[in-house]
């Protein structure tokens, strides 16, 4: 540590980092706009000046940049020296003369950066008064606005798409005093985690268009901390509502999961709560009936013998569990197909044997060698793959280390590494986003790809089982990289549903010491399967020979996890059908009962991530109409609360009693105080209902949570996993997360959320795995048909988001170019099920092999990998 002196008092600080990051980790107030704690420093804006002095004599000082400066031992600065004040006053002035002041009817206005440096440099008064220079916006699709005029030139988007994302498509265009931020073109923007730009421009120049349809200010919000539902990664998100609906998502920050960053399905997927398909009311036979006769109804059921339940992967915890307690846990089925079932189940048992480590989202960016079998990662657990955009760099940046450039300072050090990359290594079906940086790449059936990880453990360590006499020239290199790296890692899951392939990552994680990742389909698939249960096609079963007569289906759409026949003859045979669920489906159409249950945004639950991290999501609001928790439709009489139903999921299953501390419980208070869900707004506590009666009505209780439904309360030092929005004095946009830091861009003061489920155990059983497969035979009158996944069109709910709909890929059929012709239609046989699509040709899917696209309809619930027939139409 430094001890450095500002205005006069000492402050210890790290010697490794800049004065901003050590003035503002010490909780000084000091204006910035180009520095951002993921991106480092460039010193372009010029807002974050201070006086340095040589030492406490110095009287004259020179004014310099805190965000260019280390925080050396001994440093002198003053932050409120008088010329370091002017010089930053006269910054702003400068960056506002062609800002066009429309805060009122401005999306960022209440929570806008520039706004806070304003009032921060007490720039005031407006002497400029010529015209002011304009541009022509764009349209950049359906998730963010562009609005130019705005723009004060600090470059933090186009660093951040372009260096940090990964994206192409968006650029600083230049003439003469001109610089024009967006696309060359009118356009979608490309780059999957562009929603992050509305966070990462400190100004309304980019702005979520979705919050833009149903705009409302930030003070008038009511917030929620949450768990993004739709991939298993598990990445944290704040909930904004007003008068019942769901405003936006924007990103909560958890240092060790997602940091400061969503992808776009996680931030704009939140659509669907808000869908005119919504299930508001319990239905009988379409008829709506009341909470009460909904409620007597499931008991009815439930008290019968040939009475079964389905659990879902999507739905929380104390959701499933309600279920199983209500049919009894030899009447509880898995919500998820077999194969998947086995597969995530393999996973877990991997990571519980405790002979590696999985790593946090965070350790992920730190890991520097990577080996990717069979996942898509962009696709399947998209900011897994913002986080190995940052982990190809690890390597390369010792040459900055060398140089003595400080890692902070971030043209110098990309300067030094220029184009070098990796070791970043891939071995999936079909070419990937992630093949840009990738070191080699390599594209094979998913028997053949277990077989390349079987040979690389092979290589590692002999003892570990070899694939003979195969061809795989990359393994030697693959080895040798995961070898010579300080923290190597390997990626790979069940989206091939490939048992070989988790068994040859494990091998290749187990014969170095490797930290070994799995994604999980869905946002609890780790949780609803540890919780066990029968698997489905036993439900399957049980119905087809007379042993169950009814269902009672947990948010889970069953055309998603199985064939179409086989779903149709099952509820053919059901006498009678019970969903609930949050939107309309295919199998809530079925239903004679279907019962209202709360999406993540009405609920209290806890999800388990990939990682093993258990998480709490909270409500942002009381829902209209008769929503609400699935567990609480579901649940005993004796469950008053969450902790109730928490007590007795620890009781039942001891295996999951640690769940409990993923957030304080219902009796948490500061200071006697429950933790306010609103920001304070200047327009008084009546405003927002005004309309409808000038009294403000008595907040809704909530008996769950230490979270009050209104503006009163505490926010001072909260738990991590209980803070609903980022706000502190001076500080109203999304930067006052530094506030919430132990350190910038650290853990935060109350802890990051979650209790991990997963961790090495001393015992570290390392016995290999050693079912190496065939190589891969492609066939003469059949293709062998895989799951391609798309972070736009997998995942059920988002796909009932308007933006992230319009987005979505039409069902094709992809197959290797010079097969069949592009566009051209097949009929796609797979299964007792056959479906006409379009082709979609691509180059590199290996021979004999054929793709289709991932929970899209019409063959969501085909089970792939298999063999099927595709038909040319005469
Ligand atoms: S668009 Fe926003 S982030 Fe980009 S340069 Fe302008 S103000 Fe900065
Ligand atoms: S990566 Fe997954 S969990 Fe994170 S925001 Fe995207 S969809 Fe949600
Ligand atoms: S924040 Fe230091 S120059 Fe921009």
């Amino acid at each position: 540590m430094a001890t450095v002196h500002v205005d006069g008092k000492s402050y210890q600080m790290k010697a490794e980092e800049n004065l901003l990051h050590g003035c503002l980790s010490a909780g000084l107030n000091l204006p910035y706009f180009c520095w951002h704690p993921a991106l480092g420093s460039v010193g372009a804006c010029r807002q974050c000046a201070v006086k340095q002095f040589k030492d406490e004599h110095d009287t004259q000082g020179k004014i310099v940049m805190a965000c260019m400066t280390p925080a050396a031992d001994g440093t002198h600065i003053g932050i409120h020296d008088p010329e370091a004040v002017a010089f930053r006053a006269a910054i702003i002035e400068g960056l506002m003369l062609n800002h066009p002041h429309d805060c009122p009817v401005c999306d960022e206005g209440g929570e806008c950066h520039l706004q806070d440096m304003t009032v921060m440099t007490g720039h005031a008064y407006r002497r400029y008064e010529f015209d002011k220079r304009t541009f022509r916006n764009q349209d950049l699709g359906p998730l963010v606005n562009h609005e130019m005029n705005r723009c004060i030139q600090c470059y933090r988007c186009v660093r951040y798409y372009r260096d940090y994302a990964g994206g192409h498509d968006l650029n600083a265009f230049a003439s003469r005093n001109t610089v024009f931020f967006g696309r060359h073109t009118d356009g979608v923007l490309e780059n999957e985690f562009s929603g992050n730009l509305v966070e990462i421009c400190p100004t309304g120049v980019f702005t979520d268009k979705t919050l833009k349809r149903h705009y409302t200010r930030k003070w008038d919000q009511q917030f929620a901390p949450s768990i993004c539902v739709h991939c298993g990664l598990g990445c944290n998100t704040d909930v904004g509502e007003h008068t019942g609906t769901v405003r936006r998502i924007v990103n909560r920050y958890n240092h060790d999961v997602n940091g400061y960053f969503l992808c776009d399905r996680g931030r704009f997927g939140y659509e669907f709560t808000n869908s005119e398909h919504r299930i508001r009311e319990p239905l009988h036979k379409g008829k709506v009936v009341s909470a009460e006769t909904a409620r007597q109804q499931l008991r009815d059921a439930a008290a019968s013998r040939k009475t079964i339940g389905i659990g879902s992967p999507r739905a929380s915890l104390e959701s499933n569990f309600a279920l199983r307690t209500l049919v009894g846990p030899d009447r509880f089925y898995s919500g998820i197909a077999d194969s998947e079932a086995s597969l995530v189940e393999l996973t877990i048992d991997i990571l519980r044997r405790g002979a590696v480590r999985t790593p946090t989202l965070h350790e992920v960016e730190e890991c520097d060698a990577v080996f990717v079998l069979g996942e898509d990662v962009t696709n399947i657990a998209p900011r897994m793959a913002l986080a190995l955009r940052q982990s190809v760099r690890q390597q390369p940046i010792e040459i900055a280390k060398k140089l003595n450039i400080p890692l902070w300072m971030d043209h110098g050090v990309r300067d030094a590494i220029q184009d070098r990359k990796g070791p970043l290594y891939l071995a999936t079906p079909y070419a990937t986003r992630l093949e840009e940086i990738a070191t080699a790449s390599w594209h094979a059936a998913p028997d053949d790809i277990a077989r390349l990880g079987f040979a690389v453990a092979h290589a590692l360590d002999s003892h570990a089982p070899s694939p003979g006499n195969g061809d795989f020239p990359l393994a030697t290199e693959i080895a040798r990289a995961l070898k010579s790296a300080r923290k190597p890692l390997i990626i790979s899951g069940p989206s091939c549903q490939s048992e070989a392939i988790i068994q040859a990552a494990a091998n290749v994680a187990m014969s170095i010491g490797a930290m070994l990742s799995f994604t999980a389909p869905e946002c609890n698939s780790v949780g609803a399967t540890l919780m066990g249960a029968k698997p489905l096609s036993a439900a399957f079963r049980a119905i087809e020979d007379g042993e169950a007569d009814t269902l009672i289906i947990l948010e889970n759409d069953l055309y998603r996890r199985a064939p179409r026949p086989d779903v149709g003859a099952l509820f053919k045979a059901t006498a009678q059908v019970i969903v609930l669920d949050h939107l309309v489906n295919p199998t809530s159409d079925k239903a004679e009962l279907v019962v209202s249950s709360g999406t993540f945004a009405e609920s209290d639950g806890t999800f388990i991530s990939s990682e093993g991290r258990a998480q709490r999501f909270f409500q942002a609001f009381v829902p209209s109409g008769a929503i609400q928790e699935s567990w609480r439709w579901l649940g005993q009489d004796s469950w008053k609360n969450l902790d109730d139903v928490l007590a007795a999921m620890a009781t039942a299953l001891p295996h999951m009693a640690s769940v409990h501390d993923a957030a304080p419980s219902a009796k948490f208070r500061i200071a006697g105080a429950k933790i306010p869900r609103s920001p304070h707004r200047a327009s008084g506590r009546t405003a927002v209902l005004a309309n409808i009666n000038v009294s403000e009505p008595k907040p809704a209780d909530d008996p769950d949570s230490p979270l009050a439904f209104s503006m009163e309360g505490t926010t001072d030092h909260p738990p991590g996993s209980l803070i609903p929005f980022v706000w502190s004095p001076g500080w109203n946009s999304i930067q006052a997360t530094n506030t919430y830091q132990k350190e910038i861009g650290g853990p935060l003061c109350g802890g990051d959320p979650g209790v991990r489920m997963f961790e090495p155990a001393p015992s570290r059983d390392r016995s290999y795995f050693n079912g190496i497969p065939s190589a891969f035979q492609p066939r003469e009158d059949e293709w062998l048909l895989i799951p391609m996944h798309y972070i736009f069109g997998s995942d059920e709910l988002s796909l009932s988001a308007p933006g992230i709909a319009e987005l979505t890929a039409t069902p094709h059929v992809a197959v290797k170019a010079g097969d069949f012709m592009e566009g051209e239609k097949l009929d796609v046989r797979c299964g007792n099920d056959t479906v006409r699509l379009p082709v979609r040709v691509l180059t590199d899917l290996p021979r004999g092999v054929a793709g289709l696209p991932a929970g899209l309809p019409p063959l969501a619930g085909c089970d792939l990998p298999a063999w099927g027939k595709i038909v040319r139409i005469a």
